[in-house]
């Protein structure tokens, strides 16, 4: 090219660069300019109509944004495990589309079932590039609220009875989630924990156990997540409703914790325009629906305008709120870095797979029954309706309209090809269309397991009401459907027993003796019958420990054991404080059926000596903990090593142990891992009332590494000074 040629090119290309930057764009449109600036600038254009518009819902799950400067609008999306179908505007019906078939992933006590905070980014990042290509930019979970009761009826939503599990798990999901530019949604702020009168019940909670039991999910979805939205719950706390509750939104959630984000409503949980404004409620959803009129009409609608315009509201806290909605919007919808979505792809449905058999428990292994061989049985009975029913469509807002969902059966089909005979009979009948009788359905079952090398049974609950489902608890701790008593001969008529079961919390097992092998496989999504599978035929080495104490009646429960559960109808007590869980049983020497982080293996794993590096620890109460841990069997596995602290005297009671650490390692068969730990003060202190404060006491501890809280290998002794 010639000298002139190359000038021309240069000075032409001057031309347009200068073009280009010469046609500024508004600072709030502009991504070269600091997001908080670009938040004052859209604020400074918009008049107070459209700020009161940005603050509520303009249809069932979508909220205003403002036409006339470009600004979007907000598209939740239930719930936690994937996409809800799309609804019509005006109503809770399905709209009926042909587009929003997506993955299933498994339950959220599935995901902290599998003790792995990896697989909660891989959870979050799948789930979340599933919202981005329906152009959802909040995705309402994860569900946080902990396992006060087993009859509660979300629990299958929530992640256990442990706030330090709940809290590594739900971290590791906003952080996938929101690695792609979606706005995770911890919910539900704060004591949800029954579904009976969820509406209007008073939870009774004392100070110091919402500080150590009920708030620690979501403080660490807050200040280690970075979590853009929480939902406050439907019920009161301590006689105010949690979605304008002064004390959880404005002195904890906004100024103790520092959360930047948006407060929103659960979807009908306002009640009240003065303290909506007051008491850090910033985006309104649910109130009500039919017409363009009743979004008007929300609490945070048109009773806000009026009040703005008669100078009765301040316009300060007005554009507070409509910070905190622009913030999370630039983060989320009005985000240059958003990246685009994908669904329903081989790598979303791998994902929900590995998840789903990470979280499966092994909780019992007689006689090495399991992994079945499939070289050594010729005849399978399959046992149970939950063999071919999908759940992942079911239980209320977090129900999925999953592209498919393998069962159980044909997961266990599919392993075995033709190369066993696969039998299959309903056993008991929960009056799913085309089931009869149960008598004669049990009948049947007695006969066809006569004989066959091995019974599967798959049972448990399923997401009816009453059952694992939104709306309305357990009525009953035993099974329904007369399983328990089916189970029981099922076992006399085939010892070879194997249970898979399916549920989001414990049961009771009546039956625990006579079945040699048990499963609890939980929800696990689009693939959960290919996931149940592999591990019943070794294909995958089960991993999984329970996030929750499995007891053997109600009445070890803290909760029923003080008659604290479900209250008056108007108010519940939390009578048992911070003892919930295996807090309870250990504090009363309860034997469980199965304790709070049990969960075995198809191979075996020896601890050594614990060491820490430190016998005398000073005021930071840095620590670090070591353990030897070895594969001591045939075939690889992965082990979750589990750090819990004992506090050996202190000036409250406290637990006689409480997690504070654990890493799930993979071991290769002879394999030995030092499994480090360093734990600081935070893991050492209590809350105090007396001083609003947490506190650590001088004086002797314990740390006690094992394989499930009722399993502990090795122990160690420091000194805090
Ligand atoms: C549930 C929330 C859900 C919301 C929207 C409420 O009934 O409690 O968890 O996100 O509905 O469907």
């Amino acid at each position: 090219m010639s000298y002139i040629k190359k000038t021309g090119w240069l000075v032409l290309g001057l031309i347009g660069y200068f073009t280009a930057f010469s046609q500024t764009k508004p600072i709030y449109q502009d991504a070269t300019k600091p997001v908080e600036e670009r938040i004052g600038d859209a604020l400074s254009r918009m008049t107070l109509e459209e700020k009161v518009r940005l603050l509520h819902a303009n249809g069932g799950y979508r909220s205003w944004g403002v036409p006339r400067l470009g600004i979007p609008e907000n598209n939740p999306t239930d719930g936690p495990t994937g996409m809800r179908p799309e609804f019509r505007w005006e109503s809770w019906s399905d709209a009926k589309a042909n587009n929003d078939y997506c993955t299933a992933f498994p339950s959220l006590i599935s995901l902290a079932a599998t003790w792995n905070p990896d697989m909660g980014i891989l959870y979050g990042k799948s789930y979340s590039e599933e919202a981005l290509y329906r152009n959802k930019n909040i995705i309402l979970g994860p569900g946080v609220n902990i396992c006060r009761t087993p009859l509660n009826g979300r629990s299958f939503e929530y992640m256990g009875e442990d706030p330090y599990l709940a809290s590594q798990i739900a971290v590791s999901y906003i952080q996938g989630v929101q690695s792609n530019h979606v706005a995770a949604c911890v919910k539900h702020f704060a004591t949800n924990n029954q579904e009976t009168g969820r509406m209007y019940i008073n939870s009774l909670v004392d100070e110091r156990t919402l500080h150590e039991i009920y708030f620690p999910a979501f403080k660490a979805a807050v200040q280690q997540g970075h979590v853009w939205t929480v939902m406050g719950a439907y019920n009161q706390l301590n006689g105010q409703h949690c979605c304008h509750n002064d004390y959880l939104l404005n002195d904890i959630l906004k100024k103790e914790w520092g959360f930047d984000g948006v407060l929103l409503s659960d979807f009908g949980g306002t009640h009240n325009t003065q303290e909506a404004i007051d008491n850090g409620l910033d985006l309104e959803y649910g109130t009500a629906l039919g017409s363009e009129e009743a979004f008007e009409n929300y609490y945070l609608g048109n009773a806000y305008l009026q009040l703005l315009k008669s100078g009765k509201a301040d316009e300060k806290v007005l554009d507070e709120k409509v910070r905190r909605v622009l913030r999370m919007m630039y983060r989320t919808n009005m985000s240059a870095d958003r990246p685009w979505g994908v669904m329903n792809t081989r790598e979303h449905t791998d994902a929900a797979r590995r998840i789903a058999e990470e979280g499966i428990v092994l909780l019992k292994n007689e006689a090495s029954i399991l992994p079945l061989s499939l070289s050594g049985l010729k005849k399978i009975v399959v046992v149970g309706e939950n063999a071919i029913r999908t759940v992942a469509n079911g239980g209320g807002s977090s129900e999925v309209k999953a592209l498919y969902e393998v069962t159980p059966l044909e997961g266990i089909k599919n392993m075995v090809g033709d190369k066993i005979e696969v039998v299959y009979q309903p056993g008991y009948s929960s009056g799913l269309k085309g089931t009869s009788a149960a008598d004669s359905l049990k009948r049947e079952a007695l006969k066809a397991v006569v004989g066959a090398d091995v019974v599967v049974y798959v049972g448990g609950l399923n997401k009816e009401p009453n059952q694992d489902s939104e709306g309305s608890d357990r009525l009953s701790y035993n099974l329904p459907y007369g399983q328990d008593e089916l189970i029981a001969e099922l076992s006399k008529a085939n010892p070879h027993l194997v249970a898979v079961m399916i549920s989001g919390n414990a049961y009771a097992m009546p039956w625990l003796k006579q079945v040699p092998g048990i499963l609890q496989a939980w929800y696990g999504g689009t693939e959960s019958g290919n996931a149940i599978a592999s591990v019943l035929f070794g294909k995958a080495n089960p991993s999984g420990k329970l996030p929750v104490t499995f007891p053997v009646r109600l009445d070890d429960v803290a909760a029923h054991a003080l008659g604290a559960y479900p209250g008056d109808g108007k108010t519940v007590e939390y009578k048992e404080g911070i003892f919930v869980g295996y807090r309870w049983v250990e504090k009363e020497k309860i034997k469980p059926n199965y304790a709070f982080g049990h969960g075995l293996s198809y191979t075996t794993f020896k601890y050594g000596n614990v060491t820490v590096d430190r016998k005398v620890v000073d005021a930071t109460g840095r620590l670090t903990v070591t353990v030897p841990v070895t594969n001591t069997g045939s075939r690889e596995g992965s082990e979750v090593v589990q750090l819990y602290v004992s506090d050996l005297k202190s000036s409250l009671p406290r637990p006689v142990k409480e997690l504070k650490g654990f890493r799930k390692v993979k071991l290769a068969p002879g394999e030995t891992a030092n499994v480090s730990f360093t734990i600081d003060k935070e893991a050492l202190s209590f809350y105090d009332p007396a001083q609003h404060g947490w506190v650590v006491e001088p004086g002797k501890f314990q740390v006690l590494v094992g394989s499930a809280s009722d399993d502990v290998r090795a122990k160690a002794m420091f000194e805090l000074q």
